[in-house]
């Protein structure tokens, strides 16, 4: 697993990386359900968490999470650089994610094509809940 520091989005840099990502696409590569509207109106919100997953030694931004705390349930997003995948960011994003849900239970809704996301979240003992939303399927994750 690649050693990384995952830290809350602090400072323009941080997020003109997200505003970049979604510009190119991330989340419309079937990574969430949110609209680019909805993402950025959220860079705004105090109800709505990102950090920034960076590599240890280069601090290169590898990907980012998106945690929305406006309701007891806590929604996850999250998007890896393609170069990065397979390496471990998610796993580790996620876990930064269920530590700062606390008691909430997590949930996310990957695209019904989306394959990877699907394997990521059974891999990380989420439940599958079947398709909550037209084309999404809800996974839920329990409280740590
Ligand atoms: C889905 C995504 C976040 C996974 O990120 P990642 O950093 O590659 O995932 P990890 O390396 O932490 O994977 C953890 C485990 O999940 C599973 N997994 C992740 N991606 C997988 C894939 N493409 N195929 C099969 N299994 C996969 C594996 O079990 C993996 O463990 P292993 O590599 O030891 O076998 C990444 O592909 C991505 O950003 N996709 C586009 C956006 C998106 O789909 N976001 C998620 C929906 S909200």
């Amino acid at each position: 697993m690649v050693k990384l520091a995952v830290d809350a989005v602090e400072g323009e840099k941080d997020l003109n990386f997200l505003r970049q990502r979604l510009a190119q696409g991330a989340l419309g590569e079937g990574g969430a359900r949110l609209d680019r509207n909805t993402f950025h109106r959220s860079l705004e919100s105090a109800k709505v968490v990102l950090a920034i997953a960076r590599e240890a030694g280069s601090r290169r931004r590898v990907g980012f999470v998106r945690l929305d705390l406006a309701r007891v349930e806590a929604e996850l997003s999250l998007f890896v650089e393609p170069p990065h995948r397979r390496r471990g960011v998610a796993r580790q994003l996620i876990s930064w994610a269920r530590r700062r849900a606390g008691r909430r239970i997590l949930f996310a809704h990957t695209p019904r094509n989306n394959t990877s996301a699907q394997a990521l979240f059974t891999a990380l003992g989420f439940h599958c809940q079947g398709e909550r939303l037209p084309g999404f399927i809800r996974w839920e994750g329990s409280p740590p």
